[in-house]
């Protein structure tokens, strides 16, 4: 059985589309043992309650510094007992401690297909409206692990989505979430839970 910690910040329709593949057992041998948002309003953390899943809100804000901040994240994940950390709209850069007490056991899914549109400062609806403004035909979605930089981690899966004429950043955000994202995300899951894709 696969354990894994769920980071969010935000309205966690992907967070919801994990817990929707495992109650109707598409996702299979998996376990998600904590949910963790920076923000106590979150309505991830709603949608967790909801499904009787653990949640907490650790937030930078209440501690000295960063490391403390981060200990508290390291111990909370590593006391869950999660051995994947699924970053699902996390929007805390990660610092280097962070990531090298997890290395190659965590994974992030951006909306764009990984190189583009990608990197510091490409977040949310910001990916999509500089996807429109180039004026790409196909974008999608991409899961890949976390490095120490900011989407530059071995990509692990990619899935395409068409752009269409009267996009707008809206339409085309949740297009990518129907058709990619919210894919995706279990797929890549249920191939680390089946040892298809390795971790650290
Ligand atoms: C998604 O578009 C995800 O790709 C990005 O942040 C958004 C989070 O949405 N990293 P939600 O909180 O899962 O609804």
């Amino acid at each position: 059985m696969l354990k894994i910690a769920v980071l969010v910040s935000g309205g966690g329709t992907n967070l919801q589309a994990i817990i929707d593949a495992i109650e109707k057992k598409e996702l299979t041998n998996t376990q998600i043992a904590l949910v963790i948002s920076n923000k106590k309003d979150a309505y991830a953390l709603t949608r967790a309650a909801e499904h009787g899943i653990k949640s907490c809100c650790i937030s930078p804000k209440d501690y000295a510094d960063r490391a403390d901040y981060d200990q508290a994240m390291i111990d909370a994940i590593r006391g869950s007992g999660a051995e994947l950390v699924v970053l699902a709209g996390f929007l805390v850069v990660l610092s280097a401690r962070f990531v090298d007490a997890f290395s190659h056991r965590i994974i992030n899914i951006h909306p764009s297909l990984i190189p583009s549109f990608c990197g510091d400062g490409f977040y949310g609806l910001r990916v999509h409206e500089a996807a429109l403004k180039r004026g790409v035909k196909i974008t999608g979605a991409t899961v890949h692990f976390v490095d120490s930089g900011t989407d530059t981690g071995p990509i692990i899966m990619q899935k395409a989505v068409e752009v269409q004429d009267g996009d707008t950043p809206e339409i085309l955000q949740r297009r990518v979430m129907e058709q990619a994202e919210w894919k995706l995300l279990p797929a890549v899951i249920q191939a680390i839970a089946d040892g298809r894709v390795p971790i650290g």
